[in-house]
């Protein structure tokens, strides 16, 4: 192997307002290897990457390509060098179809001529066809990037870079969204890049994935260097230690069910035709259901109708034995139904607002009826909720929330649906690019929730994670309920089957 690294980042300094969010950070990453770039949610991970690929200008430092100095001003310079990107954040043209996202750049053309008309639009379509195909997905290269969803969007983008030519490949969080299947088919293809001598920088949350792929490690702390290991100098236990700066304890939760007490949440024969079919569930109080399907199950559309944000076709939802009639949000609400939406980053965030204003929107109304103590209370409520979910930001809490890092953006999102004072909370994907003593802090906060009686529903991609915290955990195969679980005794391999649809 080449001894001279293929990229070499050194002594990169950045502030953002007078804050020092890089510190003398350096990195580099090889040829053929796989480099994962660990650290706590606002540790500077993001703007690192965001700096080798020219959206962001470093204040001072260095960066190289095989031993030779480059300045990167805009990304076009990053990928004139062969450097590709899967960001956190989702970057396409919503009104486009998947096929021209996937070719943005380089259309195919007939005859070399640039203009529309020239653009050999049924090559494009095969090829992005082809391109999907990479990840076994049943994604049509005609329809529009905005009526995808999230996870859908996000394996596009994963696509996109993946058909570059490209030498090196970051990943922001590429598997927040997947399931382990969907884990497996986009750890093979990095496997595929190694052969092909591909630098691999990896972000990642789920740190189980550390060692499955990464022949080094990069911990980042606060914005600075904290240490870069080889793998088999690592365990679990030293890798939170380096990120977190002391041990971590791994989230215990009461494995005692609630009393069978009368369900507070009843779904009965809930049904929207080939989506989900006959989908019968209880949560009690105090009670953690989790849901686990794999992509496209009909997990996220049968929470989404059972919030009323979408139709169906038959079945009944019933509150505290109430029969409730949800044909809106506003109806679930006024039934007691709280929700925090798959899609929270586009829809539930108001990009130019404070942090404070963020997590105060759905307790508005409350709080405004307080009239003189308004303000007061609102910032207790605000700190109350910092500190629980330990959300970090570099300005305090009147920023607007898009200057946070992607996994303190989603723990303010998140902190606004768990005051919503419901009596049923539906989740999906609760700790969606959080660290993991963060997600800790979250599931202690559901659990308080659960024991002062909220019925939960959780819908999470992670299977690790639906074992953490679910009591009950249902499993779902293209829209119907395959299994059902009690957490004490299932396991991840039970999971998987039954959300394979193969039966015991
Ligand atoms: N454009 C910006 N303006 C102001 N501050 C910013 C900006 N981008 C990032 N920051 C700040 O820089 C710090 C590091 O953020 P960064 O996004 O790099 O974290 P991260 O390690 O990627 O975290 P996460 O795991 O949550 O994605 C945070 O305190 C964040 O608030
Ligand atoms: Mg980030």
């Amino acid at each position: 192997m080449n001894s001279l690294p293929l990229l070499e980042m050194k002594q990169i300094h950045k502030s953002f307002f007078g804050v020092k969010v890089l510190d003398d950070v350096s990195l580099t990453a090889r040829a053929g290897e796989v480099l994962e770039l660990l650290g706590e949610n606002g540790a500077g991970k993001s703007t690192l990457i965001k700096i080798l690929n020219g959206d962001y200008q470093m204040d001072s430092g260095e960066i190289s390509i095989e031993g030779e100095r480059v300045i990167f001003r805009e990304p076009y310079d990053a990928e004139a060098k062969g450097i590709h990107m899967i960001y956190q954040e989702q970057h396409y043209v919503p009104e486009l179809s998947v096929a021209e996202n996937l070719m943005l750049g380089n259309l195919p053309t007939r005859g070399g001529l640039i203009g529309r008309w020239t653009v050999d639009w049924n090559r494009m379509r095969a090829l992005a066809a082809e391109r999907l195909q990479v990840l076994n997905l049943k994604i049509d290269p005609d329809s529009k990037m905005k009526d995808l969803t999230v996870v859908e969007r996000q394996i596009v983008e994963i696509v996109k870079a993946l058909s570059a030519e490209a030498r090196i490949i970051v990943m922001d969080e590429p598997t927040a969204a997947l399931t382990p299947p969907e884990v497996e088919r986009l750890f093979q293809i990095i496997e595929d890049l190694k052969q092909r001598n591909v630098a691999v920088i990896y972000i990642s949350h789920r740190l189980d994935e550390v060692f499955r792929i990464a022949q080094r490690v990069t911990v980042l702390r606060d914005g600075r260097h904290v240490a870069t290991r080889p793998i088999e100098e690592l365990t679990l236990a030293s890798v939170v230690e380096l990120m977190v700066g002391r041990a971590v304890e791994s989230h215990h939760s009461e494995t005692t069910m609630p009393d069978a007490s009368a369900p507070v949440l009843e779904v009965n024969r809930l049904t929207r035709y080939g989506v989900f079919e006959d989908v019968s569930l209880t949560v009690r109080a105090g009670e953690i259901v989790g849901i686990f399907g794999l992509m496209g199950s009909g997990q996220i559309p049968l929470t989404q109708s059972i919030f009323g944000a979408e139709p169906v076709d038959e079945g009944t939802i019933t509150v505290n034995g109430q029969a409730a009639a949800i044909r809106s949000p506003q109806d679930a609400q006024r039934a007691g139904i709280g929700f925090v939406p798959i899609d929270r980053k586009v829809n539930g965030i108001v990009k130019g607002q404070s942090v404070r204003n963020n997590i105060t929107l759905s307790n508005w109304r409350e709080l405004a009826q307080a009239g003189f103590f308004r303000q007061k209370r609102e910032k207790e409520h605000v700190q109350r909720w910092v500190e629980a979910l330990a959300i970090r930001m570099a300005g305090g809490s009147e920023v607007p929330i898009r200057f946070l890092s992607g996994g303190n953006q989603q723990k303010a999102i998140l902190a606004r649906w768990l005051e919503a004072d419901a009596k049923v909370l539906i989740l999906n994907e609760p700790t969606w690019g959080v660290d993991v003593g963060a997600r800790a802090d979250i599931y202690d906060q559901l659990e308080k929730l659960a024991q002062q009686g909220l019925a939960v529903l959780v819908v999470s991609s992670d299977i690790q994670e639906i074992l953490a915290i679910s009591h009950r955990i249902l499993t779902l195969y293209r829209g119907r309920l395959t299994g059902e679980f009690v957490r004490a005794s299932a396991t991840q391999e039970q999971l998987l089957a039954a959300a394979a649809g193969k039966t015991a």
